[in-house]
């Protein structure tokens, strides 16, 4: 099985496609599309933070003890991100391009901050002290519901 850096990583690159898509299609002013895609995208990140903040970081945190580390930071990072997706979400579903562009533009900075800190940082510590677990764990993640 994958590693936890691995799984991800690749869960933050599909996240991106749909982000990049997205974006695309508000730059193009066409909304049906946009607000299709933008919808995928944010149920996808929804799904990544909670396979986080449910299963990876309670582990995490269990294993290691540290409760006040890193997975506190990325935890205070999901709460931006997810403020601004909801910005995104509002903007589309009232078509204004400007506002989505602008939430957009900063939501990319933020996510692409936290995506390398992760998979430079956390996912390298948790596949350590996860070792063991491991595969059960991404198991449960997987099968977490949306
Ligand atoms: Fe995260
Ligand atoms: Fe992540």
């Amino acid at each position: 099985m994958n590693s936890i850096k691995e799984y991800m990583g690749n869960d933050h690159r599909a996240c991106d496609e749909l982000f990049a898509a997205a974006e695309d299609a508000a730059a193009k002013n066409d909304w049906d599309r946009a607000r299709d895609q933008f919808g995928r995208f944010h149920a996808a990140t929804l799904h990544h933070f909670k396979m986080e903040e449910e299963a990876l970081f309670p582990a995490f945190e269990n294993r290691t003890g540290m409760r006040m580390g890193p997975t506190e930071v990325m935890r205070g990072e999901h709460v931006q991100m997810r403020d601004l997706m909801q910005q995104m979400a509002d903007a589309a579903r009232a078509g204004n391009g400007d506002a989505y562009l602008g939430y957009s533009e900063t939501l990319n900075m933020l996510m692409q901050q936290h995506n390398m800190k992760e998979e430079n940082v956390l996912y390298p510590m948790a596949d350590q002290a996860l070792a063991a677990e491991r595969d059960a764990l991404l198991l449960a993640m997987q099968a977490l519901p949306d």
